[in-house]
């Protein structure tokens, strides 16, 4: 029999993809779609979907009973630059939610879980270079410690209840289905978006700001990959540093020029460049290349043809 699988947070930039990746490969019906609002048309025809708060366990324990789930990926959260805006929601969507997913599997209602966590969990005082994945973890934001306070919850709940929660430490992720919201590592999916459609774009982060991205493809596989592995090699029960490439708002500038010659950028820092600046420059993810075979697929130039592509259609 085929296993049965609940996304929370279904309709935002992971859960959209990682969504019908599932699908495709476990089969439409046995995977759930849910959230608090419906997403696009091809997420809701193509399989099951719950109208669902995340923070709601009675709601989530009703779902999982019903569909007889096993795993649950949690994507509902709040990112970073809208955290800093409403701190109170931010903690109590970021931590309740993953509380009633850990509580599920303290009860045996569901067998496995996964919950993202972010290159956000390090501070200022963390080494920028090649970050660790242990090391000093002093997170500026909001939703760093949200995501920090998680990852010992997670580690928390595996010791001492036995709940095979997985998790990875995701950097900016770049993707052209869905947008992504309220995040610090946004303008690296706006500046293509706009790059496609007037040419030109201005950008939140000064020149220089280099932070550790993705591109979709490589998240969800890597996502898939950790979920497969087996239980016993893994090492890390916090959340895994997972890394692919770094680079700076005019680097991929540079990189979208090779397409559009007279791509213009400009820069307008906001309030996001503090949070940028806290963060790591790239990710020392030896560990995860080592338990699971982690190895990404997507530098810089090929994620920037596949966006132009896609979003010129
Ligand atoms: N991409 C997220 C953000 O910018 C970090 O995990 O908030």
């Amino acid at each position: 029999m085929e296993k049965s699988i609940l996304i929370l947070g279904a309709c935002g930039q992971i859960g959209t993809e990682l969504t019908l990746e599932l699908r495709s490969r476990y089969g439409n019906e046995h995977v759930i779609a849910s959230d608090i609002r419906e997403g696009d048309a091809q997420l809701m025809d193509s399989g099951p979907f719950e109208l669902l708060d995340a923070t709601n366990y009675e709601a989530i324990e009703d779902v999982v009973m019903h569909y007889e789930i096993e795993e649950v990926y949690l994507m509902a959260a709040m990112l970073s630059a809208t955290a800093e805006k409403f701190p109170m929601r931010a903690w109590n969507l970021n931590m309740g939610s993953l509380f009633n997913v850990l509580n599920l599997g303290k009860e045996r209602k569901i067998d496995k879980i996964f919950w993202p966590s972010s290159i956000a969990v390090f501070g200022s005082n963390a080494p920028k270079e090649k970050t660790p994945q242990n090391t000093l973890m002093e997170p500026s934001t909001v939703y760093g410690i949200s995501k920090q306070a998680g990852e010992n919850w997670c580690v928390y709940y595996f010791r001492k209840f036995g709940v095979d929660v997985r998790s990875v430490r995701y950097p900016g992720l770049i993707s052209w289905k869905t947008l992504p919201g309220g995040g610090t590592t946004d303008y690296a999916v706006e500046i293509y978006r706009k790059a496609a459609e007037q040419g030109k774009y201005t950008c939140f982060l000064k020149e220089g700001t280099k932070l550790p991205m993705m591109y979709m493809d490589d998240a969800i596989r890597a996502t898939l990959q950790l979920m497969d592995a087996d239980g016993d090699k893994l090492t890390i029960r916090s959340s895994y540093n997972l890394g692919a490439m770094s680079f700076a708002p005019e680097e991929i500038a540079e990189s979208i020029q090779k397409h559009i010659a007279d791509f213009q950028i400009t820069y307008q820092p906001d309030f996001r460049q503090e949070i940028a600046d806290s963060w790591p420059n790239s990710i020392d993810d030896s560990s995860a290349r080592r338990d699971w075979g982690w190895s990404p697929e997507f530098n810089l130039e090929k994620t920037t043809s596949e966006m132009l592509e896609n979003l010129r259609k």
